[in-house]
């Protein structure tokens, strides 16, 4: 094997470790700090804790579900509007881990995917 070879294959061996691996790390509240929003902007209190409102949220996006269910119409099934109301964000987005329908405790909607 050449050098250039080997070291070719160097390459493509250290992107698919870091490749996908780096994308999953990057939860919702790094993609916010990655555009500028700061940690006090959805953590409101005196300090960081896991109640964050949805009025928080809706603040940034939308300012009601209504508009936040137009967003998002053209889905199959429409994530903002459904028979469970106006849940808390938090119940499907998560800040600082992986995100979860919460739809799917009595569902099974394979290919909704929460960002
Ligand atoms: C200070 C304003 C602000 C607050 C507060 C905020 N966001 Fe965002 N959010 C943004 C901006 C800016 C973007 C990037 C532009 C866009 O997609 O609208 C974004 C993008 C998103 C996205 C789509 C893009 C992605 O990376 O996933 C989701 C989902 C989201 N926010 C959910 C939330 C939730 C849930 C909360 C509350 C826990 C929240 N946001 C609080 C400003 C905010
Ligand atoms: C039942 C789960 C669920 C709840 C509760 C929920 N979302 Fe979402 N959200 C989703 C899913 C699924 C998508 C992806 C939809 C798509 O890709 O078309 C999404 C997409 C988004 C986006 C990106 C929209 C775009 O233009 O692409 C934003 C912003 C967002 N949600 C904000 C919120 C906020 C703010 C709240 C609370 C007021 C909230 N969501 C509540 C499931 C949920
Ligand atoms: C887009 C909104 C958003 C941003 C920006 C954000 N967080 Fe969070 N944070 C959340 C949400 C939502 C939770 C609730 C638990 C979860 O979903 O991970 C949370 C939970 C927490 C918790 C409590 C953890 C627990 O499980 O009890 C701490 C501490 C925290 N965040 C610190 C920070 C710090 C520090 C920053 C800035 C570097 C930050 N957060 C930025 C949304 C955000
Ligand atoms: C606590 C259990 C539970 C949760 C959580 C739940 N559902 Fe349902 N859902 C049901 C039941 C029960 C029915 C009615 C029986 C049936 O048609 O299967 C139903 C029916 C439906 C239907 C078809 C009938 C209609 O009302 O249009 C859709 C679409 C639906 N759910 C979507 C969702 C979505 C989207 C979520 C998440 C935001 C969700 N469901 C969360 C239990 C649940």
């Amino acid at each position: 094997m050449t050098n250039l070879i080997r070291a070719a294959l160097v390459v493509v061996a250290a992107l698919s470790v870091a490749g996908p691996a780096a994308a999953a790390d990057k939860f919702l509240a790094d993609r916010h700090i990655e555009r500028g929003v700061k940690c006090e902007s959805c953590h409101t209190g005196a300090k960081p804790d896991a109640n964050v409102d949805m009025k928080t949220c809706l603040q940034c996006h939308g300012g009601s579900y209504q508009a936040l269910a137009k967003k998002t119409e053209s889905d199959d099934i429409n994530p903002h509007e459904t028979h469970l109301g106006e849940a808390q964000c938090v119940t499907c987005h998560q800040g600082h881990k992986p995100p979860r329908l919460s739809c799917d405790s009595c569902h099974e909607f394979e290919d909704i995917r929460v960002p």
